[in-house]
């Protein structure tokens, strides 16, 4: 795997190698992310990924300095998973003046749900995602559906920008007891992490109840969010919305998507299930 760390190498080196697939991380690599490295190489002729912890998209408060910085586990985890490249840029190189020019995205789609709780997150996300374009121009790029609102923002801009870039969703990854891979579940006490699982659970019965017909989606949600208070969790949302857009379904829409957010201890988990 070859390693560039400045955006004229990153350019030299991808300028002939057929269709590129692209994974933008912000490291702190886990086997979910792992598992999108091996997906992307079904998806093209070279896998590039890149690292880089996005300051913009953390809020002041937020865990921008304390997020781990592990570039050399890392390396050796993308090399294994059979990665081609990797863009693993300073600060002072992606961001060389502050950035000014930004990508602001709808607000029904950026200050809803996670957007509500971490206002301007999309903002960050949305503008380094387009500046990692600009650096890597893939023909294709991953993002996983872990981060639902996410993929739906990003999958929104490509489409509504005409940028040439095919985005392809990942799959979730869990454990064998239900727990969404997470950088953030290190930060679980053992505890804790007996207790995480509880939350796939709960997502998983607002979806069994929605399969069996239940169409009263305020109630199904104030249940669930009170299942989780009950277990001690402090839950931002449970919501049930429509898969392509985020929005609340009516009593006969289907295609849903069941999201929620929610802390334990000092650490925040955000999970979704598709009905
Ligand atoms: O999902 C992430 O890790 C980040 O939000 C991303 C897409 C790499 C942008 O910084």
């Amino acid at each position: 795997m070859q390693i560039h760390h400045t955006i004229a190498a990153t350019r030299a080196a991808l300028a002939d190698v057929g269709r590129i697939v692209f994974v933008p991380t912000m490291g702190n690599l886990h086997d979910g992310h792992i598992a999108l490295m091996r997906q992307a190489r079904a998806h093209g002729d070279c896998v590039v990924a890149s690292i880089f912890v996005n300051r913009l998209q953390f809020r002041p408060g937020e865990d921008f300095e304390k997020y781990p910085r592990t570039l050399e586990p890392d390396c050796e985890r993308l090399r294994t998973a059979g990665v081609d490249h990797l863009f693993a840029p300073d600060e002072q190189e992606l961001y060389p003046v502050p950035q000014r020019y930004v990508i602001e995205p709808p607000a029904e789609h950026a200050n809803i749900l996670e957007g509500e709780i971490r206002p301007g997150h999309f903002r960050g996300v949305a503008t380094v995602v387009m500046k990692l374009f600009s650096v890597v121009q893939p023909q294709a790029a991953l993002f996983g559906k872990k981060d639902y609102q996410q993929f739906m923002v990003l999958s929104d801009m490509v489409r509504e920008f005409s940028i040439p870039i095919e985005v392809i969703p990942g799959e979730t990854v869990r454990a064998d007891d239900g727990l969404a891979l997470s950088s953030r579940n290190g930060y679980l006490s053992a505890q804790e992490r007996a207790e995480a699982p509880n939350l796939f659970r709960v997502l998983s019965h607002v979806v069994d109840s929605v399969r069996k017909r239940r169409r009263d989606f305020a109630a199904l949600e104030q249940e669930a969010v009170a299942e989780l208070r009950g277990r001690g969790w402090v839950p931002d949302y449970v919501a049930l919305r429509k898969k392509d857009d985020l929005q609340s379904p009516s009593a006969h829409d289907s295609g849903l998507v069941v999201l929620a957010a929610a802390r334990l201890g000092s650490t925040r988990l955000i999970d979704n299930l598709e009905v």
